[in-house]
This record gives C-alpha cells, sequence and structure tokens, in this order.
C-alpha cells in the first residue's frame, strides 16, 4: 500500500470506526469502506495526491486571511463551465480564493429546485459541460490559487435519480434506499413534530406515489426523496460519490440540508446526533483517500445546535471544517433595519467557541431566503417581543414598513406559525433600488456606505466571507425569473439573476455604482488577507459600545488585537474609547481599511454614518 495511504489509514481509521459503530450495526462495513477507499485512492491522479501533500502540511489553508469565497450558478455567471474558466481572471482581480459552483450535477428535467435534485452524481448537466470541462476547471482553479466548492445533496435524491427508479419498479434493495410507507400511520406520526419547509409550495413532509404505491418521505418537495441514512448501503455510495467529485479536483464538499438527515420519530428530525457520527465517518473516510478534501456544512439551525457540526466534546474538529453563520446573516439585516445591534449582541454571545481548527462561512446573501431565525428570549432580553420583530423585519424587507429602504419579497409565508421569509439581492434589500428611483447621489451614497459596511462586518468575522454573485457591482432584483414556468412560483429566482457583464464592465469607472462597490470589497478582501489577527483559529467576541448603533467586535490575536467597530446607521454616533481601550488597544490606535489615526485620548470618538473600523494598536 501507498505508505501515506497508510500513514493516513493510522491517523484517520479511528475516527472512521468510531462514527459508522455509532450508527450502523455491520461490523464488516468497515472493510467494505476500506476497500472503497483503497480503489478511489488508486485512481487519484498524481497532481491532486501533491495536493493531499500539501493540504496535510498546510491543514488551515481555508483559515487563512486570504480566503475569500464566491458563490454562482456556472450557467448564470458564465453560460457554462468553459465560461466560467473564462472568467477566472475576474474572480482574482476582486480577491476571490474560493469559488462555490451551485450545483451543477445532472438534475431532472423540469423544476429541479435550482440543481438540488440530482438524477446522476457521476455526470454534469448537459447545458453545462462535462465532467472532463469540470476537472479541466478545477485545473485552472488551481493554477490562480482558487479553490473548487461543489455541493453534495446527500438528504435526498431526485425521483428520476436510478436509486429511485429502481424503488419505484419494486427492487427490494433500493426500496431500502428511501422511507417507504404503506399508508398514512407512520407519516401521520411523524408529521406531529414536523415542521414545513416549502409549506406554500410543497406542504406536508411525504408524499404519495403511485408507482412506488408507497408514502414517500419528501422534506422539501414531492420529486426529492428522502434517503434513508439508516442503511449502510446508503453510506457506502456516498463514500464513493464524495471520493469520485473529489478525484475531479474538488477542494470543499458543501453538504446540502445536511441537518436532516436522520429520522426520529417525536422530534423535528434536525440535528440528530447520527448526522454527525455519519458526517465523522465521511470525513475521516475522505481524509484517508483525498485529504485535499474539506466538507462545509449548511447546517440553517440555531446557535447551539450548529456549533455541532463543526464538532464539539469528543467530536471537537472531527466533524465539518466549515459551518455557514446563519445568525449572523440574520442579524446583520436585523440590526440594518432597526439600527440596533443589541439583538445582534445578544444572540452571538450564545454561541459556544467553535474548534480552533475550523471555521464559518460568514456571508451577507445567498441563494437561499433569509428566515427569521430570532430567539424570543434574546428579543426579550433587549425589550422586543420576538414574534412582533420578526414581523416587523418581514415588512421592513418586503417593503412594507413605513420608512423601509428595502424591496424584497415574502417568501413561503406560513399562515400556522406567521412565519414570512424574505427573498431578495443584497444591493434591493440595502435599498439601491429605492435609491436609484430616488435620483439623488445622497441617497445612492448612502446604499454603498450600508452595504460596504455590512460586507465589513462579513469580512471582519473571521471565517472566509462568501459572496454571492452580483453583490459586488450590487445586482438588484431580477423580476423576470416569474415568465420563466419552472421558476415562477419560486421566488428565489428573483436574486439569482444572470451575470450582466457589460454592466460588471462598468466597475473600472472609479465613480459608478458598480465601481465603487467592485473597488470597495476589492479593498476589504486586501485588507483582510494582511491581517494576521483575521486567522480563523482565533474567537470573535461581539460587544455592546453603549450605543445601539455600534457594534463592537474583537479578535485577540498573539500578532496583536484587532477591534472592530460598526455603525448600522445613517447618522454620525457618539462611542465611549473605553468601547475600543477595555480589549487593551489605544489610546492610539489605526483603522486598517483606511489608515487613518484614530485618537482614543478623549472620553467619546464620533463613528461616521456606516463606517466600519477595524482598528489595530498603531505601532
Ligand atoms: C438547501 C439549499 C436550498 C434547497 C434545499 C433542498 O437548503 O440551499 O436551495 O432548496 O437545500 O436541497
Amino acid at each position: 500500500m501507498d505508505p501515506d495511504l497508510l500513514a493516513r489509514m493510522d491517523r484517520w481509521l479511528p475516527d472512521l470506526t468510531a462514527g459508522l459503530a455509532e450508527v450502523y450495526d455491520e461490523p464488516a462495513l468497515i472493510d467494505r469502506v476500506v476497500t472503497l477507499l483503497v480503489e478511489a485512492h488508486d485512481s487519484r491522479p498524481e497532481n491532486l495526491r501533491a495536493r493531499d501533500r500539501a493540504r496535510v502540511l498546510r491543514p488551515d489553508w481555508f483559515q487563512l486571511p486570504s480566503t475569500v469565497g464566491y458563490a454562482a450558478y456556472a450557467d448564470r455567471f458564465a453560460d457554462d463551465l468553459q465560461g466560467v474558466r473564462a472568467r477566472v481572471p475576474y474572480l482574482v482581480e476582486l480577491g476571490v480564493t474560493y469559488l462555490h459552483l451551485m450545483p451543477l450535477l445532472k438534475p431532472r428535467p423540469g423544476a429541479n429546485d435550482g440543481g438540488y435534485a440530482v438524477m446522476d452524481y457521476r455526470s454534469v448537466a448537459e447545458h453545462l459541460g462535462t465532467m472532463d470541462d469540470l476537472a479541466e476547471l478545477a485545473g485552472t482553479l488551481h493554477a490562480h490559487g482558487v479553490t473548487l466548492t461543489l455541493d453534495l445533496v446527500l438528504n435526498h435524491v431526485a425521483r428520476e435519480h436510478e436509486w429511485a427508479a429502481r424503488a419505484r419498479a419494486g427492487q427490494e434493495r433500493y426500496q431500502h434506499y428511501f422511507h417507504l410507507f404503506a399508508d398514512r400511520t407512520e407519516p401521520d406520526r411523524y408529521e406531529a413534530t414536523l415542521p414545513e419547509v416549502f409549506p406554500a409550495f410543497a406542504p406536508g413532509n411525504f408524499s404519495w406515489d403511485e408507482a412506488a404505491d408507497a408514502w414517500v418521505w419528501t422534506t422539501f418537495n414531492n420529486w426529492q426523496w428522502d434517503l434513508d441514512w439508516s442503511n449502510p448501503d446508503v453510506f457506502c455510495e456516498f463514500v464513493e460519490i464524495v471520493l469520485f467529485l473529489a478525484n475531479q479536483g474538488v477542494d470543499c464538499l458543501r453538504l446540502d440540508a445536511i441537518a436532516f438527515l436522520w429520522k426520529r420519530l417525536g422530534t423535528d428530525c434536525q440535528n440528530q446526533p447520527e448526522v454527525h457520527a455519519i458526517t465523522q465517518a465521511l470525513r475521516a473516510a475522505a481524509r484517508i483517500a483525498a485529504p485535499a478534501l474539506i466538507f462545509k456544512a449548511e447546517a440553517i439551525v440555531g446557535p447551539a445546535q450548529v456549533v455541532e457540526y463543526l464538532g464539539t466534546g469528543r467530536r471537537e474538529g472531527r466533524v465539518s471544517d466549515l459551518a455557514y453563520h446563519n445568525s449572523l446573516m440574520v442579524q446583520t439585516w436585523s440590526a440594518l433595519a432597526s439600527r440596533d445591534c443589541r439583538l445582534l449582541v445578544r444572540s452571538l454571545r450564545r454561541f459556544p467557541a467553535k474548534p480552533t481548527t475550523t471555521a464559518w462561512a460568514t456571508y451577507l446573501r445567498c441563494h437561499d431566503d433569509i428566515g427569521w431565525a430570532i430567539d424570543d428570549a434574546d428579543a426579550a432580553a433587549v425589550g422586543w417581543d420576538g414574534h412582533a420583530h420578526r414581523s416587523f423585519l418581514s415588512d421592513f424587507y418586503a417593503g412594507l414598513a413605513t420608512g423601509s429602504f428595502a424591496r424584497g419579497e415574502v417568501f413561503q409565508a406560513n399562515p400556522a406559525t406567521g412565519d414570512r421569509r424574505i427573498s431578495g439581492s443584497a444591493a434591493s434589500l440595502a435599498g439601491l433600488e429605492q435609491a436609484l428611483l430616488a435620483g439623488t447621489s445622497d441617497a445612492v451614497d448612502e446604499v454603498i456606505a450600508r452595504l460596504l459596511c455590512a460586507h465589513a462586518l462579513m469580512f471582519g468575522f473571521g471565517g472566509p466571507p462568501l459572496l454571492y454573485m452580483g453583490d459586488e457591482i450590487g445586482l438588484r432584483n431580477d423580476r423576470g425569473y416569474a415568465r420563466n414556468t419552472t421558476h415562477a412560483d419560486d421566488n428565489r429566482w428573483l436574486h439569482r439573476p444572470a451575470m450582466p457583464w457589460e454592466v460588471a464592465d462598468r466597475r473600472s469607472d472609479p465613480g459608478s455604482v458598480e465601481g465603487r462597490l467592485f473597488s470597495g470589497i476589492q479593498h476589504l478582501a486586501a485588507t483582510r488577507s494582511r491581517l494576521a489577527a483575521l486567522h480563523a483559529a482565533v474567537e470573535t467576541t461581539v460587544h455592546e459600545t453603549g450605543n445601539a448603533a455600534v457594534l463592537a467586535a474583537a479578535r485577540r490575536h498573539s500578532a496583536g488585537t484587532l477591534v472592530q467597530l460598526y455603525n448600522v446607521s445613517e447618522h454620525a454616533q457618539q462611542v465611549d474609547s473605553a468601547a475600543v481601550t477595555r480589549h487593551g488597544i489605544g489610546p492610539g490606535v489605526v483603522d486598517e481599511l483606511t489608515g487613518t489615526a484614530i485618537d482614543l485620548g478623549g472620553p467619546s470618538v464620533t463613528v461616521a454614518p456606516y463606517a466600519a473600523w477595524w482598528l489595530c494598536a498603531a505601532q
């Protein structure tokens, strides 16, 4: 056996065995899995093996301050994979080092939830190209210092996937890949405690399937069939898929809807311990056969639960390497609407420390809607009613509240819970549509300042910030989606526009909206990359400043403490100097973003509207 592979077996086999033993009662499973690992390693190209060796030597590559992410649909960004290759210089120009291409594996025909209904994990969607194009794109990205992330949709497959087709044709082996029920008895018992993800267009969690002659577990749409992960065959299938994708040059897999993987009666069927045991086993498998690969958890769950996806206790650092920081995103929009950071501080302070070997992926917008995941107790602690605040945010971002600057749309209103999630692009939600209609340069200036302040918070928080395609040039809502029959009922397409390259070309005009946003973000990326204190191993702590409109965030690093101030309002604000100096820097400090010296010698300082300060001790 290859000595590297042998050494890695020695290192990670215990994690794999322990993870499997927690979930599966099949002692021979470990041998099956090891055989798959050896096969995958044998067919791993030499350049990727070299990448493995490099990554083992630099396991913190995704935690480095230079890591800046960008997420895009390949076709909306550049038509197809070859087109994406041609646009790599654009990403590099922006400072991007991590590209997440939205689902691109062969989806079911017709509606497919933006590719999240995969029919074949080993082919690329026809309109995007071929597996060879994908491997070639990975090579080009790597040559430019950019890594490639793809989605691993592992909670469900398309109803048209071969496994589902075989189950529907009555093949028993494949019936065990899914959760099928002859009648409503079991589904009804589960439904008693299950929430609904798409209450408007796919109510309920089970769908009757004529061909299978059964009720099928379908958390999302009725053509997305949930897999039964208690079946070891499903685990083995995914080991093969993970390593197949890794062998094309993929650096990171985004574990889609990972929270839903394990079902348990009497619960909401999210965040079950088996999910983490399975992820631990999958990750250990990848560490052995392709250690250049990391995992990013897409778990849109509460503070206490989300940290489990990075691993705590005996699983510390053994689960996913990255996880989306949904709370930071939600709380940022909440703070911008209310001009008040107290709720953000309250809720982020509830996060337990994450393992030092992992990182949060921070983001202001993504391809999904925003759900107002605001805890009633947190809201009460700042004197607000949780329900009323969530309702205010929905009204505000749908542009219905007096004084709102936003232009979003309500997604999946749920009369049973009162939830109204929100769709809309970052620029439209932050007020660009309204400001351009108002036609005054002051109004536009204010929106640009608001957007750059929010982006600065994402870039300053410590894990890789993920830009969503078009945010770097302030792309607004695209209402054209309503004309596309497969998209019309899903207004998340409002914020998934195609890249208008003629508009992007305006980025070289320093006076244009595009130029100002693009250069602002470029500057955030460049500044971030030179600040050692932004390495993701370090925790961010958030603090009130005595002025509700100004947030303080501190990062203690041996290279020097970094204290950040963010004014989330359109007014200049006074803040006690102690809000910064209590963290051990000052009175002489420098704002790394502008290079300006700031004197904290007096009792207070003035923070300009929407200012973002990244303060280090003056040398
Ligand atoms: C994730 C995706 C979302 C999709 C869902 C089902 O939450 O981000 O777009 O609808 O999973 O796959």
